[in-house]
């Protein structure tokens, strides 16, 4: 059964949380021995999913550079945030452009209590944090309005988030609100665990996790992923493996991972 918007993660320690798992995976300190069991559950599960984790977050920090750098974009709305962890949207974006404008948002209490740390936005810039739901596209638009322009380009950030909305809360729809509200020009950014890079293990990861953890995981098919891009035009090289999305190093590119990601652009 799908959990209804209102239904906002508690602080449970005794109850893994994806924040906090993947905290765990990236070798943070933010998590518990129930994030720590789920997490190890699935690395048995998937021997690589450490470097697959590791690969997405690297695939963050590449999108943010390419926008900020080669399409001029200094307006990022980054949903599914995550415990801060090295290269943030911000730093990343504001090291190519010092006034880009970053909203975060994140429905996880611990990663409300870190917001402070992803609020040091250069003077030039600013940086906001919204408490919100990923379903609540309303929510987050209004309140994202405090620091964007939405008459300017920006780019919607949804990385390694889309896989923690079932089908029955309509992640297509989610994800033509957000970029309706945006004007041409402006891009999507979107990461996904796979259910066909290594579908067996991958389904096994999935069971684990669906077990142990407070948030569901749903994989989805290439083809599915690239659904989320319809309507947009692709940037090269389209919807690949995370470490095949314009790599910067041969270290990059040959690290497996088990996540699709692609980036589009409006209009
Ligand atoms: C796997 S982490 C990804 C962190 C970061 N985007 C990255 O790729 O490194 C997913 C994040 O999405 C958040 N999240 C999951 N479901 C959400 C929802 N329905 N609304 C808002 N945030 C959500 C979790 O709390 C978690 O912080």
């Amino acid at each position: 059964m799908t959990s209804s918007q209102d239904e906002h993660p508690t602080f449970d320690t005794g109850v893994a949380h994806v924040a906090r798992v993947y905290n765990y995976w990236l070798g943070g300190k933010d998590n518990y021995p129930a994030d720590r069991e789920a997490g190890d559950q699935a690395i048995e599960a998937y021997p690589d999913l450490v470097l697959s984790v590791r690969a997405n977050r690297a695939f963050l920090a590449r999108t943010v550079r390419y926008l900020a750098r080669e399409q001029g974009i200094r307006q990022f709305l980054d949903i599914g945030t995550g415990i801060p962890a090295a290269n943030n949207t911000h730093e990343v974006a504001q090291s190519v452009a010092p006034g880009c404008r970053v909203v975060y948002v994140d429905n996880d209490p611990v990663v409300l209590s870190h917001a402070r740390a992803l609020l040091t936005s250069k003077p030039e810039g600013a940086t906001d944090y919204i408490d919100a739901d990923l379903r609540d596209t309303q929510k987050i638009l209004a309140q994202a309005a405090r620091a964007l322009d939405f008459s300017r380009p920006v780019a919607v950030m949804l990385i390694a988030i889309m896989h923690a909305i079932e089908d029955d809360d309509d992640p297509y729809a989610i994800v033509a609100a957000l970029m309706d509200a945006v004007p041409p020009g402006s891009y999507l950014a979107l990461s996904h665990v796979a259910s066909d890079i290594v579908p067996a293990q991958a389904a096994d990861m999935v069971r684990r996790l669906n077990r142990l953890m407070f948030e569901k995981t749903t994989p989805r098919s290439q083809a599915d992923v690239a659904r989320f891009f319809g309507g947009l035009s692709m940037v090269e090289p389209g919807v690949v493996r995370v470490q095949q999305w314009r790599p910067d190093t041969e270290t990059e590119a040959t690290t497996p991972s088990s996540m699709w990601g692609g980036v589009g652009r409006k209009g």
